[in-house]
């Protein structure tokens, strides 16, 4: 089937089962052509919560299906590929975080929502990118805190709060750990007036030469408000596509990793998504995400009280 009648027969099929596609960023031109929202992950967990729909199909990795089915235990989420998972949330498995937490019996725990159910479920409250700040920030200073998983992020926060009272899983996103600071730096030369937006999983080194460190929907409100028309963008190559819809009069070049052979500025989990197993999902109603309701439930807390602070 060519793409003009696999989106065809999507958009028949959402019709008729009342179902609304969710996409991340990351995703692909065609998946993110077929979606109803696109989002980042915050504004997609809000979406998911606040949907009138029966069936929500997730464009993008099990996380945030999983957070979207936390919210929304009512409605069928639909997956269409459970395998699709990330390296972050893959870094901290539930059984390993419950020992890691218990060696600090006194801190709260703060999660990035790229993070299993289980973990949520041991996270006092989650944080994205957009909002890890003041996630952070709403804990009171003396209070010691465990942020898990991401030390990138983690450690861009620590420096931001000026806060010495955070302990730092171990984890990282293997995208953004991938930029060369390098090649960055010699587009900068090429491109000198070009602004360089950065997402806060990169490493330190490359957060410091950024003029913008922010989550994806922050990136790309800033990329409209500011006089720049070019732009070197460091995080996965895939929000190019709706930088370019948006703004179609910049230019934006998307930063290369370390090796250029290799692809890893996309997401290869992101990618697994295609318009082929969406239908098949569709008309099968299936893989569904389906949660133990006592997780299900302690999971819920965590992502209630960071909705409840945006
Ligand atoms: P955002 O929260 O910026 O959408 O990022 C999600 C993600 O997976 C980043 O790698
Ligand atoms: Fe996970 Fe990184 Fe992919 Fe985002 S880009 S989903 S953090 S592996």
């Amino acid at each position: 089937m060519t793409n003009s009648s696999l989106t065809q027969r999507i958009e028949e099929l959402k019709r008729e089962k009342g179902a609304v596609i969710l996409a991340h960023y990351y995703t692909s031109p065609e998946v993110q052509a077929v979606a109803d929202f696109l989002g980042d992950s915050l504004a997609l967990s809000v979406k998911a919560r606040d949907i009138d729909a029966p069936i929500i199909l997730f464009a993008g990795v099990n996380f945030m299906a999983e957070t979207a089915k936390v919210l929304s235990p009512d409605k069928k989420v639909l997956l269409p590929v459970p395998e699709a998972g990330c390296s972050l949330a893959e870094s901290c498995k539930a059984e390993d975080f419950a020992a890691f937490k218990a060696q600090y019996p006194n801190h709260k725990v703060v999660s990035y929502v790229n993070t299993s159910v289980g973990v949520k479920a041991l996270t006092d409250i989650c944080c994205t990118s957009t909002n890890a700040l003041q996630v952070v920030e709403s804990i009171p200073r003396e209070q010691p805190i465990i942020f898990a998983p991401d030390r990138n992020l983690g450690s861009y926060i620590q420096k931001l709060t000026g806060r010495d009272n955070m302990v730092l899983w171990d984890g990282a996103c293997t995208v953004h750990e991938e930029f060369s600071l390098e090649k960055i730096l010699e587009l900068k030369q090429e491109h000198p007036e070009a602004k360089i937006v950065v997402h806060p999983e990169c490493r330190a080194y490359i957060v410091q030469v950024a003029d913008y460190v922010g989550s994806t929907a922050g990136i790309l409100e800033y990329c409209g408000k500011s006089e720049a028309n070019e732009f070197i963008v460091v995080t996965e190559a895939g929000i190019l596509v709706e930088m370019q819809k948006r703004y179609p009069e910049k230019s934006f070049i998307p930063a290369p990793p370390m090796d250029s052979t290799c692809g890893c500025n996309e997401c290869r989990y992101m990618k697994m998504v295609t318009l082929e197993n969406i239908l098949a999902c569709l008309e099968a109603e299936s893989p569904e995400v389906v949660l133990d309701e006592e997780v299900r439930r302690a999971a819920e807390r965590s992502i209630v009280n960071m909705v409840a602070i945006k």
